[in-house]
């Protein structure tokens, strides 16, 4: 076993690097051993009750330092995704998380019974009550901690596994919220989900997306998902999977070192899919170097020699 693998949220990661929900495409031909070995899991895409086709007009924007997007769970439905996306996952060795979105508690239920019945199959739900490019559910639920708390119940109620959630930057009170999924059951919480932006197209005089807002996420959001990860690690002991803007294996260290078990990796696998490889060896290299048989050992490093709180 190497030093840097471990059980993060019930999840076994032969690496602590995890390809962010939305970043990866299905299709076979992605699945190179030499790209996926580099993965400790996947999240699926979102996935909702009913095939969804996400949002109309422009759905990627790019920033100089990140990417803005509404694509809005554009999904196949969760029969589908169980009757042909969950094999087609698996198939590759890697552990699958399902990245679960609902509308609201009756698609939740209906979701979970689901998956319930395939549980020998999936290696852990990500609750998302975070995503900010829907009318309705997702981040509604998880700007409040009763809310919060009451979907992470309500998963717990068909699913003993690993549940991981995945919270959003919009909650005006992080830490809060993340105590919540904590107290509801979760496993592990995921520190963040993008965050919201808009862009203007100043030659048609409009905003560029329908819904005017959108996610945004890349390098322009690491130090501020960083300091996210420091204060959510500072409020919980389930552990805590650091993702936003994470682009190379020092940036893994430094979420690690900020209190992070594992990162997610998401906008980065659209300019390099070799990022995962170079964070896996980076993450190696750095356990060496500091002389550690495992990262716990860095977690938390920084916070015990600052300062200040
Ligand atoms: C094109 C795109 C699609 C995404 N789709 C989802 C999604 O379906 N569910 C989700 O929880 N997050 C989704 N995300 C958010 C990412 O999983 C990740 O939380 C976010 O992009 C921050 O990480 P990054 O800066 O490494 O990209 C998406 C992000 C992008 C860029």
């Amino acid at each position: 076993m190497s030093s840097i693998s471990s059980v993060v949220g019930g999840v076994d990661l032969k690496v602590p690097v995890v390809i962010a929900s939305g970043t990866w495409p299905y299709e076979e031909g992605m699945w190179q051993e030499d790209l996926t070995r580099h993965a400790g899991a996947i999240c699926s895409k979102a996935i909702t009750r009913r095939p969804w086709p996400g949002n109309p007009g422009a759905r990627v924007w790019e920033t100089p330092s990140g990417i803005l997007n509404s694509i809005g769970l554009q999904n196949e439905g969760i029969d589908h995704f169980l009757d042909v996306r969950l094999n087609q996952l698996r198939k590759h060795g890697v552990p699958v998380l399902l990245n679960v979105s609902m509308e609201n508690a009756e698609d939740l239920d209906y979701m979970m019974a689901c998956i319930a019945g395939r549980a020998d199959e999936v290696d852990g739900i990500e609750l998302n009550v975070s995503c900010p490019n829907t009318d309705r559910g997702c981040m509604s639920w998880g700007v409040d901690p009763t809310l919060t708390a009451q979907a992470t119940e309500q998963v717990r109620r068909r699913w003993d596994g690993p549940l991981w959630v995945k919270l959003t930057p919009q909650a005006p009170d992080i830490p809060a919220v993340a105590r919540a999924a904590e107290s509801a059951g979760a496993s592990a919480v995921v520190a963040v989900n993008t965050w919201l932006g808009m862009a203007i197209d100043t030659k048609r005089g409009v905003p560029v997306f329908n819904r005017r807002v959108a996610g945004l996420s890349g390098p322009a959001v690491f130090p501020l998902a960083l300091r996210v990860v420091w204060d959510v690690a500072g409020a919980v002991k389930i552990p805590v999977i650091g993702c936003g803007g994470v682009r190379s294996a020092d940036d893994a260290l430094a979420m690690i070192m900020a209190g992070a078990s594992a990162v997610e990796v998401g906008a980065a696998l659209f300019s390099d899919f070799g990022v995962l490889k170079e964070i896996h060896e980076g993450l190696e290299a750095a356990a060496q170097r500091w002389g550690v048989t495992s990262l716990a050992d860095l977690r938390a490093k920084a916070r015990n020699t600052s300062v200040s709180a």
